[in-house]
């Protein structure tokens, strides 16, 4: 699309044709240009097996044709209607207990389930034969949410489908019992047909066959994805396809998923009582950019005010939707997007906001302010394309984290995606652009790779680690990395076996903390900090420590320690330092690395750069709820109203942005 895209789901099968007019003449009001159209439409398009009602999606495709609203045509698969499940409860999922969970809500369906994406098939057969030459459609939307309340099934089809993903992983069953450690507590195989998922056991199940599990259980929703992402491009070889991300969605491997996307979408749901909202939501914005290798991406659905789904729905203040609308933009989207455009008369989600609320629009502050956004957004379309550049990659695996928070482990407080935060956190706050990577990415185009606890590493991440550091990159590592293999088996030989020359050092033992505990840290320069969560053992070969253990059985013992290694230096962090503390290793760290941030800006203000042939766009965003004056260093022009920024000071308001096309 040239324009950035605006619109949100919309569902005219909620509501009586009379209402569709004027969903058209409000759309036009608020600027809104695409609408991701009958996610929830299964039952309403083949009301029983095979009989097709198409009628009404003809009529208000063309209705929205002739209103100038391009279509993201969902598939419609993501609630398939009762009557399939009534005649086929085979196909309904089942979890770990045993429970198998009926029709009545949505996404009932098991992923590997032969009868739903038999079913699931046909209808996007039929939806793409018919609307593949339809003028208003822009894009496909897959499914929705993949994953979201059924992120892995555990019933006797799932359990076959399993077992044959295993036979093509391992080959022979004595493959299988070395890679799963099944010589421990006398799980040995002696047949494919004796394996089941890991359901509910009297302990632990095995680790490795858990991890196992969670990557087919991704993959088997992934071949859902791949079947309708097949049926599409046949009938429409042009149309983008996508299907809607989550943001950290832990059930689900992105880096595969969004390898079969053209465009990368997600869905972002900030909790405005949250005080982190504003850097959550910035780190599911580089990622998505991240996921899709640096190509815009859209985000397709926020709320416009409250959500309903919390226990209790703070809204957001005054402001807060335009403004981490422009965070996702200046992040990479080239699309902002709503859940949903008509807020629901009926239903589950009938409290949740949408664009038009219940009441009539023009009293509402929330229908204002998503057409003055609107009205705003159309006046971008030179940021369309534009790409965000980072000197800095934060390590992010799905493995691992899958790995990682796998039970029974020295601390079961270690979380990824908290570990990936207190790095982020640091990065956000001085404006230093960061894209996430895996181990086993080219990190050649980054002068700081950031490791948080990478537990699980293969061969070929660790060598590729350990390049990156030896050709003069910069790396910081967190405890708790390089533990295990990809079959969630100890490197033995010293830990973290695989980093140990590279960080010259060995740790020698953990020493995890207990809740409330803490460790006190001295820094070399005499600072004295705190770590919580994690203390170890560690013994220098080679690296020198930037600080130490203080005050208990670890008193001066090596906590932060630094290596150089080839061109390059390898730092090392042996607990969770307090955000001061880490704020000033990772300072250090890339002042050394000479990697500069986007803009010097007040404390709360964003800066981020987006960049074309061009065009160069800094994006200024005020997260705070007072003015602010932010230093400009080129003259430029604010895109969002159009008035000349001068060389000093840009004032902001509350919650204010600017988008300033640098340069006149
Ligand atoms: C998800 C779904 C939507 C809706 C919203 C509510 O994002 O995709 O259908 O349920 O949540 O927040």
């Amino acid at each position: 699309m040239p324009h950035v895209a605006y619109g949100g789901d919309y569902n005219p099968d909620q509501w009586p044709e009379s209402v569709w007019e004027e969903d058209i003449r409000l759309m036009q009001e608020a600027g809104v240009n695409l609408v991701s159209l009958g996610i929830f439409a299964w039952s309403r398009l083949e009301p029983e097996a095979a009989r097709y009602e198409f009628d009404w999606l003809d009529r208000i495709m063309d209705m929205l044709h002739q209103g100038g609203v391009r279509v993201d045509l969902a598939t419609a698969t993501a609630s398939p209607p009762p009557w399939l499940s009534h005649k086929h409860p085979e196909m309904l999922p089942v979890t770990a207990d045993g429970v198998r969970l009926w029709h009545g809500a949505r996404q009932h369906y098991c992923p590997s389930s032969p009868v739903y994406r038999f079913a699931a098939q046909h209808l996007v057969e039929r939806l793409a034969k018919r609307y593949a030459q339809h003028p208003a459609l822009a894009m496909w939307h897959v499914g929705n949410e993949f994953g979201c309340h059924v992120p892995a099934c555990y019933c006797d089809v799932s359990a076959e489908a399993f077992r044959a993903w295993l036979e093509e992983r391992y080959g022979d069953i004595e493959s299988l019992n070395r890679a799963w450690g099944a010589d421990f507590w006398s799980q040995r195989y002696s047949e494919w047909g004796e394996i089941l998922p890991p359901r509910r056991t009297p302990t632990w199940p095995n680790p490795s066959q858990q991890l196992d599990f969670m990557r087919f259980s991704s993959d088997a929703l992934l071949e859902c994805y791949d079947l309708e992402h097949a049926i599409l491009k046949e009938h429409s070889p042009g149309i983008p396809v996508t299907t809607n991300f989550m943001r950290f969605f832990k059930p689900l491997d992105y880096w595969k998923w969004a390898e079969r996307e053209d465009v990368v979408s997600d869905d972002v749901y900030q909790d405005p009582a949250d005080p982190d909202a504003g850097m959550r939501s910035a780190m599911a914005g580089d990622l998505m950019r991240s996921l899709g290798r640096g190509r815009p991406w859209i985000l397709m659905e926020q709320t416009s005010n409250r959500v309903n789904w919390r226990e209790v729905n703070v809204p957001k203040a005054p402001g807060q939707m335009r403004l981490w609308s422009y965070q996702a933009v200046a992040r990479g989207a080239d699309g902002v997007m709503f859940f949903q455009w008509r807020q629901s008369r009926a239903g589950a989600e009938k409290f949740h906001s949408a664009m038009v609320p219940h009441g009539r629009p023009e009293h509402s502050p929330t229908w204002r302010e998503v057409v003055k956004l609107g009205r705003e957004l159309s006046r971008l379309d030179t940021v369309c394309g534009t790409r965000v550049s980072a000197e800095v990659a934060i390590l992010h695996d799905w493995e691992s984290w899958w790995a990682l928070e796998l039970p029974s482990k020295p601390s079961i407080r270690v979380h990824h995606v908290d570990q990936l935060e207190s790095y982020y956190r640091h990065l956000f706050e001085a404006n230093l652009t960061a894209d996430f990577a895996r181990p086993t990415d080219d990190l050649s185009a980054y002068r700081l790779v950031l490791a948080p606890s990478v537990y699980m590493v293969s061969d070929e991440g660790a060598a590729n680690l350990a390049a990156f550091v030896e050709g003069g990159g910069t790396l910081v590592m967190s405890f708790f990395s390089g533990i295990v293999d990809e079959f969630e088996h100890i490197r033995l030989g010293g830990y973290p076996q695989p980093f140990r020359k590279m960080l010259g050092l060995e740790v020698v033992d953990w020493m995890p903390l207990a809740d409330g505990e803490t460790v006190k840290l001295k820094f070399a320069d005499g600072i004295q900090s705190q770590g919580d969560l994690w203390s170890e053992v560690i013994t220098l070969s080679g690296a020198e420590p930037l600080a130490f253990f203080a005050g208990s059985t670890l008193d001066g013992q090596p906590a932060v320690t630094s290596h150089s290694f080839g061109q390059g230096r390898a730092v090392y962090i042996g607990t969770r330092p307090d955000p001061a503390a880490m704020g000033r290793i990772l300072r250090a760290v890339w002042t050394e690395a000479a990697i500069k941030p986007v803009l010097e800006a007040p404390a709360g203000v964003s800066a981020v750069r987006r960049s074309g042939p061009r065009n160069s766009l800094l994006f200024l965003l005020n997260h705070r709820d007072a003015h602010v004056e932010v230093p400009v260093a080129d003259p430029g022009v604010n895109l969002v109203d159009g008035s000349e920024v001068h060389r000093g000071l840009l004032r902001l308001g509350p919650r204010g942005v600017a988008v300033i096309r640098e340069g006149w």
